[in-house]
């Protein structure tokens, strides 16, 4: 009798089709070979893969072995050219901040940040995101149907963080062409026209926060940009243009795809299980643990880069310096070992927060509760106005990417409640 059992040799990790659907995959993997060496992008360089929820902690928390700064992979391969080299000398250098930090420059940085990242500045934002959220439902709420990717979750987190970076509604068409720009120079997955035409986007993003950020200096306002601008922590030096602009920008590219993705994950989620739909628009108590599972089940930012500083061993495998390392959240979040029946969703899974969707550690993500906010509000009242959701003729597909999990499309019919 032939086995249809599948090897891991069988899978190919970089495969678009199997990244849709990694998940028969990272079980074998997890049990088999939870830290796997796969082909590395880098000549020079070895790639580990690591699945399990217990290693995957073990690289996010030892910064010294595991060091976060992978810029350089980040900005591709640094071939020089001229005309790319003269846009960009136009505006500021590329800072190496949060994200791509490691200690013990992080910690200023993260200590400052946090000055603007409070609970306070984020409870304050309650009342313009759920009129963010009604205004887009009031858009398509009368015809029943919608694309809900292009309709509620993108136009979400752009309009906050717009709002929260002192960006008038008229330039927000600019802002998202920038926060678009700044992704796609991550893909590298763009034409030379293409890049030319980013590297403009960063130039011009980066001239148009100066204007906001010398603005607030002269007049603080009561938004997160003039928290940030004015951010002060005892013995250290203020946050200076270069790392402003690093900083906005990273809150561009990491605080708006994530989000859209969570929300249109979520929808898709609540359509896939109608009765755990049904239980939460009866009881919306649980709507807070809805959205940790969301987070845990679809995981919006898949993975991350870890680079290793010096030979070492995890787990029982001897790893090289300079070797890189792809922790796998989306794998690690549906560890048995951790989350029972972990690819099942359940609302009221009573360990769903405990997922590494926004990492663990002192990278741990800056906007979670930002995040958080926006999901809860935008589920209380997508659940609270429509109806019987379903999926519509043209329904939905993902985006294939290595670290981030996406729906590019999600069409859906309702009933609009009286
Ligand atoms: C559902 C939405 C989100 C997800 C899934 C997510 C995920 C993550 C993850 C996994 C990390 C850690 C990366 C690492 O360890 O290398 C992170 C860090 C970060 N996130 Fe988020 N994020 C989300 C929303 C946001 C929002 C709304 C913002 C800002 C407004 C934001 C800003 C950041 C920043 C600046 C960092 C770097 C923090 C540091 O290195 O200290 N994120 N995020």
């Amino acid at each position: 009798m032939v086995s249809t059992m599948k090897e891991l040799s069988d899978y190919d990790f970089f495969d678009p089709e199997f990244l849709v659907c990694p998940y028969e995959f990272y079980k074998l993997a997890r049990e088999r070979s939870p830290i796997m060496e796969l082909p590395s992008p880098k000549a020079n360089a070895k790639l580990f893969l690591v699945t399990r929820y217990d290693l995957a902690i073990e690289v996010l928390k030892d910064t010294s072995r595991f060091s976060s700064n992978f810029a350089a992979l980040l900005v591709g391969q640094a071939e020089p050219d001229d005309e790319l080299q003269l846009i960009y000398a136009q505006g500021w250098p590329q800072a190496n901040t949060l994200l791509t930090a490691d200690p013990p420059e992080h910690e200023r940085f993260r200590s400052l940040v946090n000055k603007a990242f409070t609970s306070s500045r984020i409870e304050k934002m309650h009342d313009s995101i759920q009129q963010v959220v009604d205004e887009s439902i009031d858009g398509f709420i009368d015809r029943g149907h919608c694309e809900f990717v292009s309709e509620f979750a993108v136009p979400l987190p752009v309009k906050v963080i717009a709002q929260q970076l002192g960006v008038p509604p008229a330039d927000l068409p600019q802002f998202k062409r920038w926060s678009d720009a700044f992704i796609a120079l991550l893909s590298h997955l763009i034409s030379r026209e293409q890049e030319i035409q980013c590297a403009k986007d960063v130039v011009a993003f980066q001239y148009y926060f100066r204007d906001v950020i010398e603005s607030r200096q002269k007049q603080p306002q009561d938004d997160l940009i003039t928290d940030l601008v004015n951010a002060k922590v005892a013995g250290e030096r203020p946050l200076d243009m270069v790392e402003l602009l690093s900083i906005i920008q990273q809150i561009l590219v990491a605080g708006n795809e994530t989000v859209t993705s969570a929300i249109a994950a979520g929808m898709l989620l609540l359509i896939k299980h109608p009765q755990q739909m049904e239980l939460l628009q009866t009881d919306f108590s649980q709507l807070q643990n809805f959205v940790e599972e969301v987070l845990r089940l679809e995981t919006p930012t898949a993975g991350m880069w870890r680079v290793v500083t010096r030979d070492t061993k995890l787990g029982d495998v001897e790893i090289e310096v300079g070797s890189l390392i792809l922790v796998r959240f989306d794998a690690a979040n549906r560890d048995p070992a951790k989350f029972a029946a972990g690819e099942g969703c359940d609302v009221r899974r009573p360990n769903a927060s405990s997922h590494l969707s926004f990492g663990y550690g002192i990278h741990y993500c800056l906007g979670a509760m930002l995040a958080r906010k926006e999901m809860h509000i935008a589920f209380q009242r997508l659940l609270l106005r429509l109806n019987n959701v379903r999926l519509a003729k043209d329904g939905y597909q993902y985006l294939p990417n290595v670290l981030m999990r996406s729906l590019k499309y999600l069409h859906i019919e309702f009933d609009k409640v009286a």
